[in-house]
This record gives structure tokens, sequence and C-alpha cells, in this order.
């Protein structure tokens, strides 16, 4: 691994975070690392963690924890899955390529974005573990079955259907550092935001190299080949996916469907009646209605409506191996992580993703023991206390 992303200079996520932030110009920093309007549920998301408190149980020998678990279906190394990050080939030329490499190096799923610029089938061989694909409808229902067509031709084990996004959220750092202009093809609109790049000399050569923005070569319309590369905005506010399309859905992909974006029991139930096999409570890491609560807040009341009819998962805040103890704790059965593993893409590609897993699962280990707790099987509410705000 190299020196820049090891201990001391990187000894938790936060550290990963500065790294990105240096490397990457403003704008691409800022759609990372924002959220929607105010910001409130993204702090909350991560807030809602400190309001957990643990309850160990000391001079207990726990020699070696067992942190194997199995979701969807597909067997994972510790409980924490790669959640789907649009544009990451933004923030790295080799994106979700090396995001995939990494994942499946540390035995774990990665789940592609639609939103992603590399083919689903150089991400799926990249990895040696499990790898899902997000859907969203964006190009239309004939690409979005093309792609599922595609998607299960080259292995993958899942289909995370997102049913939060049926515009973009308001994220008012993309409007200031000119995330349209970026994306768009109009070069004079991009002058006012050229100082940002020129100050990232090393994240715009990797880009120009790369051959700029790319398309989204898994989004393809029949007859007119694959979209190119739009703005958030335009490109969220097309993709919406209603319960009505989850018909077709299911007749298109055989496999297990997980529905992430879950809030509230009415919408779990409502999962549950529409054969989900998982269900991810999420607020897509406070990007799209600022003002909900953070995930972990509603995940015991998502849990107790589920009553076992289907894997809970959550995402939102996860920042520490202690934050993944305690959203299993509350009931998940496992983790997603967003920004966790995007910072660790951002600094440094695969070696970055890597590192990040690596302080996450050890975290999760050394959380185990402390609890005096041999496996992530054996964890529920009785090692945590919750206050109550
Ligand atoms: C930069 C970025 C892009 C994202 N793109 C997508 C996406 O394309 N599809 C999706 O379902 N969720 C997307 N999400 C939401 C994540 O899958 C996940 O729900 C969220 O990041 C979890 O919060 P965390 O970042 O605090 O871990 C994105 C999140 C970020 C940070």
């Amino acid at each position: 691994m190299p020196r820049s992303v090891e201990s001391p200079r990187v000894v938790n996520i936060a550290d990963l975070r500065l790294l990105a932030r240096r490397r990457l110009p403003r704008v691409v920093f800022d759609y990372l690392d924002g959220g929607a309007e105010g910001e409130f549920t993204l702090r909350e998301n991560c807030n809602a963690f400190e309001e957990v408190t643990f309850r160990p149980r000391h001079a207990v020998a726990v020699p070696k924890c067992e942190l194997r678990t199995r979701v969807l279906g597909c067997d994972l190394s510790f409980p924490v899955v790669l959640a789907p990050v649009g544009y990451s080939r933004l923030m790295h030329p080799e994106g979700e390529v090396a995001a995939a490499r990494a994942a499946g190096m540390a035995g774990t799923a990665y789940t592609l974005s639609t939103i992603s610029g590399h083919r689903l089938e150089d991400v799926r061989s990249a990895s040696s573990g499990p790898v899902f694909y997000q859907l969203y409808l964006m190009g239309g229902r004939a690409a979005a079955e093309a792609a599922i067509q595609r998607a299960r031709s080259a292995g993958f084990s899942a289909l995370v259907v997102t049913i939060d996004t049926l515009v973009a959220g308001m994220r008012e750092r993309d409007f200031r550092n000119g995330m349209k202009e970026l994306l768009g093809g109009n070069p004079l609109a991009k002058l006012p935001f050229l100082p940002q790049f020129l100050a990232r000399p090393g994240w715009l050569a990797g880009f120009l190299l790369d051959g700029g923005v790319p398309r989204l070569p898994n989004v393809v319309i029949p007859g007119q080949g694959p979209l190119p590369l739009i703005d958030v905005g335009a490109a969220l506010s097309s993709a919406a996916v209603t319960w009505e399309d989850l018909r077709w859905i299911r007749e298109a992909w055989s496999g297990p469907i997980a529905i992430k974006g879950v809030l509230t029991t009415d919408d779990a139930r409502r999962a549950l009646d529409e054969g989900a096999s998982a269900i991810v409570v999420s607020n897509h890491g406070g990007r799209q209605l600022d003002g909900v609560p953070a995930s972990l807040r509603v995940l015991p009341e998502i849990v107790a409506a589920v009553n076992g009819r289907a894997e809970v998962l959550m995402d939102g805040g996860i920042r520490r191996g202690s934050d993944v103890v305690k959203a299993i704790c509350l009931g998940a059965r496992a983790v997603l992580i967003g920004r966790a593993y995007a910072f660790g893409l951002a600094a440094a590609g695969q070696v970055g993703v890597a590192r990040s897993l690596e302080i996450l699962r050890t975290d999760v280990e050394r959380t185990l023991k402390l609890l005096g707790c041999a496996s992530i099987d054996a964890l529920d509410g009785s090692y945590v206390h919750v206050h109550k705000k």
C-alpha cells in the first residue's frame, strides 16, 4: 500500500476525506461531500451515531471475532457493502472499476450506480466478489431493460432499485461551483470555473488523459447509443422509479431485489408486498429531501415492521467501524457506505478504497472485542443504549 494512505498519515476516514479535498477540484469534492439545502439531514446522519452509546461486557475473552455475514444471497467477509456512488469516474479515472476491485479483494460487495462511467461488464470482471446493479430509469424503460439484461448476462448478483429520487435534491454547493457547467458541452460556460481545475493539476491531468467527461456506457438508448453524462439535476429528474415500475422490473430481473430509500414503515411494507428481498433504510446520504430523519433513527421501527420478512440494510453517516456495529445492534443486517469509500477513491484510487475498507474492518473487529462479543450475529440491542434527543 503506498505510504500516502498508510498510517500515520491516514488513521481514519476523516483523514481520507482531507486527502480527497486536496486532490479534487472544489466542484468535484463538494459534489461528493455535500448534501441538499441546509444539509440538516447530512449532519443528522452522523450526529445520530453519537446518541447511541455502548454497553460493553468486560472481562470476557474474545480471542477471535466472526465478522462474516450473508446479504442478498452473497457471502461477505464483514457487514459493509459499497453503496452506489454516481459519477465515480470524475473522482478518479479508474472509478467504478477500482472500487469494485478493492471491494472484491476485501471480500465484500460493490454496488454499481446507473450513473457510471465504466461498462458494467468491466466492473463485474474487475471484482472477485459479488457486484450489485443499482437501477435508475434514466433513458427510459427500454434502456433500463437492456441494462438489466446485460447485468444478468455479466453475472451481477442483485438489483438495487432506488426510490427516493423523483427529482434531484437541491445541492446548493453544486450550483455555486459549476457542476452543471463542468458536465455540460459548452466550453465557454466552463471558463469562470477554470481556476479550481488549474489549482488541482494532478486531478486535471488524469481527467484529460481519461478523455474528459465520460458518457454513460450502461444507459444505452436503442438506436441512439450511450447517453452523454448530463448534469446531476437533469439526470435524476428523468430517473424516477415508481411502485408501478416494480412490476416489469421484477419480470425483467429474476434475482433478488433490494429497495433503497425506505424511511417509513409504510414504504417498508409496500416494498415487501412488491417482493423485495432486502430494504435499504436510506436518505441518500442527505442529498435528496433535506429535513428527513437520520437513517439510524428510523432503523429500529422499520426493523420491527419488517419483522424478519426481508433483510434490512441501512446507510447514511457511517464513518467508523463503531458506527457499523451500532447499526447492527439496532437491527441492520449490514450497512452500505458511500462517502467513506469514495473519499478513499478520490484520494488514491483503488488503494484508497482498500485503505478505507481496511480501516472499517479493523474498527469493527476491535469494537466487537471491546464489547466482549464474539460475532456479528450475536450483536443486539442489549449492547447499546439509545439516548433520546
Ligand atoms: C457522490 C454520491 C453519489 C451518489 N450517487 C448515488 C446513485 O447514483 N444512486 C444511488 O442510489 N445512491 C447514490 N448515492 C447515495 C449512496 O448510495 C448512499 O445512500 C449514501 O452515500 C450513504 O451515505 P454516506 O455517504 O454518509 O455513507 C450517492 C452518494 C454520494 C455521496
